[in-house]
């Protein structure tokens, strides 16, 4: 038997079955009090449902064709992670746009139709490139997320702050479940590159409109002061969320790259233990 699981054995893809309820944060500007940051996140909360669901279907669609029982192990648990973020992310965006006035038919209509014609012009293959292309942005945001320096751990509302943690958290435990199937498959490094260029625009293209249709409803669309401030946290030199993990974006176009060349396990254990504490707390 060929071993085609990747992810490390002391890491074991474990759903959290957890619920969380939002509405009193979701009500408001959740991230420091700033319209652009909160806008940030919850755009990319609305991509998550429809989202996952393509990456579970691009990877189950390869699942009988495994022949290591530990990756289809991580299949499983992967699946199942995936599944709870779903739903917990419907939930988070639709109490959001109740309470907020925002069209989730709207942002989720365009990214329906997307995904649609990806389904319809890409083979299953390039399907699940883009998969493993989008887990890789994923981890790499997580493990932003998870890092100590990261101003969310400051200024989010905690109960926000755990729900994205937990979901940093399992990302990062199933990060390169997707990736070890292509690879199992015979996936080629070209399309593999391939698939994270375009993914990177269509997923940048969609947050940023997510974005745009919130601000337009709070009525800050033209506050060019706050588009300056996104610029800076999204772009800034100090500590900009993207600037920050465009190093480990880069390593993806490496030949022979994979996931777990990025030893995050310290990170988890220590996501755990806060986790723990709060639990118990
Ligand atoms: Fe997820
Ligand atoms: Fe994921």
């Amino acid at each position: 038997m060929v071993r085609q699981s990747n992810t490390p054995a002391d890491v074991p893809v474990e759903p959290r079955n957890r619920e969380h309820s939002l509405g009193p944060a979701l009500a408001g500007d959740w991230f420091d009090n700033h319209p652009f940051k909160t806008a940030w996140f919850n755009a990319m909360s609305i991509t998550f449902p429809l989202g996952e669901k393509f990456f579970i279907d691009s990877v189950r669609h390869f699942a009988d064709r495994i022949d290591d029982p530990k990756l289809t192990d991580d299949i499983r648990g992967f699946c199942g992670q995936e599944g709870f973020h779903r739903r917990e992310h419907q939930h988070y965006n639709e109490t959001l746009c109740q309470q907020r006035g925002y069209d989730l038919a709207l942002m989720e209509g365009r990214l329906e139709a997307n995904i649609k014609r990806s389904k319809k012009f890409f083979s299953p293959m390039q399907q699940l490139a883009i998969t493993a292309s989008l887990e890789h942005i994923t981890a790499i945001l997580a493990e932003s997320a998870l890092d100590e320096s990261n101003p969310m751990r400051n200024e989010a509302d905690p109960l926000m702050l755990a729900l994205w943690q937990w979901h940093a958290a399992e990302e990062m435990e199933h990060k390169s479940v997707a990736f070890d199937v292509y690879r199992a498959m015979g996936g080629t490094e070209k399309m593999r590159k391939r698939a994270m260029r375009q993914s990177t625009l269509f997923l940048m293209i969609d947050v940023m409109a997510g974005v745009v249709h919130m601000l337009r409803r709070d009525g800050q669309l033209w506050n060019l002061r706050l588009w300056g401030q996104g610029w800076k946290f999204l772009f800034g030199r100090n500590g900009g969320i993207l600037r920050s993990v465009w190093p480990a974006y880069k390593e993806y176009y490496k030949d022979g790259f994979h996931p777990w060349d990025r030893d995050t396990r310290p990170l988890l254990a220590s996501w755990k233990e806060n986790d723990q504490q709060l639990l118990t707390a």
